[in-house]
């Protein structure tokens, strides 16, 4: 980051009407990966999935990227997941980031990855590849998800394992957090699958719904629309791929203003 001399330089170059935020913690997974967690300004709400515009002054300029809020609703600090793409406009600097540093965030969320534009249903179940899994990270945090589904199904699938520890101790997180984990109790399945090193679950998702393994792995029937909710997060061919086979088993996809049976988002970068 090109960081000016006094904080009164830096101050006056933050454009008007977004937050600027302090960076609290960053984990680097992999070359890849890394999460961090910054302030939450007072003002600020959303729902559990939706994203927000994140940003860094580059230069005298700021640049933004859409990113999932990966914390739930009721946080008191943000938490976001992201890749680290060599030449992205944004990431290419945002992975340098280090506690104290600040971070831009335009003011209006929004998304569609919400439990509001579901209709009522059994079994809820959250598709992700890579950082796709950052909405669900905030979903399966929040209390109104175990009220309104009897189980939930986080899917993740990475290139290889190192990639799957975030969505790993994340489910760790919750099973040993003091309410939180009396709450997802049982409720909360992750099944987690690599693509290009070995694994006990292996194969892209998409694969594994159609072959069926990803049902008899987890003991339940077949998607059914009376009974079964989706919600997907991924690369655009992972979005289109995943779709068609809801669609197959008769699920239909919903919206903010128009509730259904499944609902999608695409997984940010750059
Ligand atoms: P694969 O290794 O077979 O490409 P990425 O890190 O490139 O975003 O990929 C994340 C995961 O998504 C990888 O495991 C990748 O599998 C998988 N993937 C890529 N394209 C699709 C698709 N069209 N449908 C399902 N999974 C996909």
């Amino acid at each position: 980051m090109n960081a000016p001399t006094t904080p009164q330089e830096f101050a006056a170059k933050i454009p008007d009407g977004v937050y600027a935020e302090t960076v609290l913690s960053v984990e680097h997974y992999t070359d890849r990966l890394f999460r961090f967690r910054m302030t939450r300004p007072a003002g600020f709400r959303f729902r559990s999935g939706e994203f927000a515009m994140i940003g860094l002054m580059v230069g005298e300029k700021p640049v933004y990227r859409a990113y999932s809020i990966a914390s739930p609703a009721w946080d008191e600090e943000l938490e976001f997941f992201s890749i680290k793409v060599p030449d992205g406009p944004l990431t290419s600097h945002l992975q340098m980031i280090k506690p104290g540093d600040t971070v831009l965030m335009r003011k209006k969320p929004t998304g569609t990855l919400v439990l509001d534009a579901l209709t009522p249903g059994k079994r809820l179940y959250m598709f992700s590849t890579g950082t796709g899994i950052a909405p669900f990270a905030s979903l399966i945090r929040d209390p109104e998800t175990y009220e309104k589904f009897e189980e939930v199904i986080l899917t993740h699938t990475c290139r290889d394992v190192a990639e799957l520890k975030y969505g790993i101790d994340l489910v760790d997180e919750i099973r040993n957090h003091e309410f939180l984990s009396e709450l997802a109790g049982d409720k909360l399945k992750l099944y987690s699958t690599t693509t290009r090193e070995d694994y006990p679950h292996q194969g892209r998702i998409t694969d594994l719904i159609e072959n069926g393994k990803l049902f008899t792995d987890l003991g339940v029937a077949a998607l059914d629309p009376k009974i079964d909710r989706g919600m997907i997060c991924g690369s655009a061919a992972m979005l289109k791929d995943t779709k068609d086979l809801l669609e197959k088993s008769g699920l239909t996809e919903g919206a903010n203003n128009k509730p259904s049976e499944f609902v999608i988002e695409r997984a940010f970068v750059g």
